[in-house]
């Protein structure tokens, strides 16, 4: 009989998952990268005194809640497909990162989250450099940025090590959650690095 109530459950919550995903109604991930990022990475950023401004990339029905973890912050969003709009936030730009200076001034942001942009449609390297640079501007002085990508041969067609632009930035630890670079174990060989804006100059605060 459990083995029963086992599976009508996962049944249920399969239906559940898919039906929520077609409708594209709101709804929450659960492998090991996503409790990594909701559990430790939002709630320690969000924490702190020197983030206040916050750019998530690439929305979609799995990312709605982030905005949560940032109710006293001004939490904003970023996806290039119109479509999704209604999974951003209330300050949402429809574009692409490489085009981020034009929507906010240099050094607007505190914290920019860009998890699964890079491999999934930010490919080319010439993009790459121009997406990374415009964090870096976009970034204010010791600005952080997380960056999640699938070690995954189809989705490293550029190499990190290749971008030019991660060097406008310096590799971020804490011990609280570990880093600079956090591998996990899952299917898509998952990695966050963290990184923090290289001290820059001749800014006029
Ligand atoms: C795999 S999803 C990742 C969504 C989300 N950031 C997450 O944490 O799962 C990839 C998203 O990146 C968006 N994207 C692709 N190229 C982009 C670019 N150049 N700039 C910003 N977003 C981009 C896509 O439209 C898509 O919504």
């Amino acid at each position: 009989m459990p083995h029963v109530l086992n599976f009508v459950f996962r049944v249920f919550f399969k239906l559940d998952k898919e039906t929520r995903l077609f409708f594209g109604l709101p709804y929450r991930l659960h492998s090991e990268d996503r409790k990594i990022l909701d559990r430790k990475l939002l709630p320690w950023f969000a924490a702190r005194n020197d983030v206040k401004k916050v750019l998530f990339v690439g929305c979609d029905s799995y990312t709605v809640h982030y905005k949560e973890y940032f109710l006293e912050d001004e939490y904003w969003t970023l996806e290039p497909d119109p479509l999704k709009k209604k999974f951003g936030s209330r300050n949402h730009i429809i574009g692409q990162l490489e085009d981020l200076a034009n929507y906010v001034s240099e050094n607007y942001f505190d914290l920019i989250i860009c998890n699964g942009i890079y491999g999934w449609g930010l490919d080319e390297k010439e993009a790459i450099e121009k997406a990374f640079t415009s964090c870096y501007n976009c970034l204010g002085n010791n600005g952080f940025l997380i960056l999640g990508w699938n070690n995954l041969p189809e989705r490293t067609l550029v190499p990190l090590s290749n971008i030019k632009a991660l060097h406008l930035f310096t590799p971020f630890e804490d011990l609280a959650i570990g880093g600079p670079t956090i591998i996990t174990q899952t299917k898509h060989k998952h990695i966050f690095d963290l990184y923090r804006v290289k001290k820059k100059t001749n800014i006029d605060y």
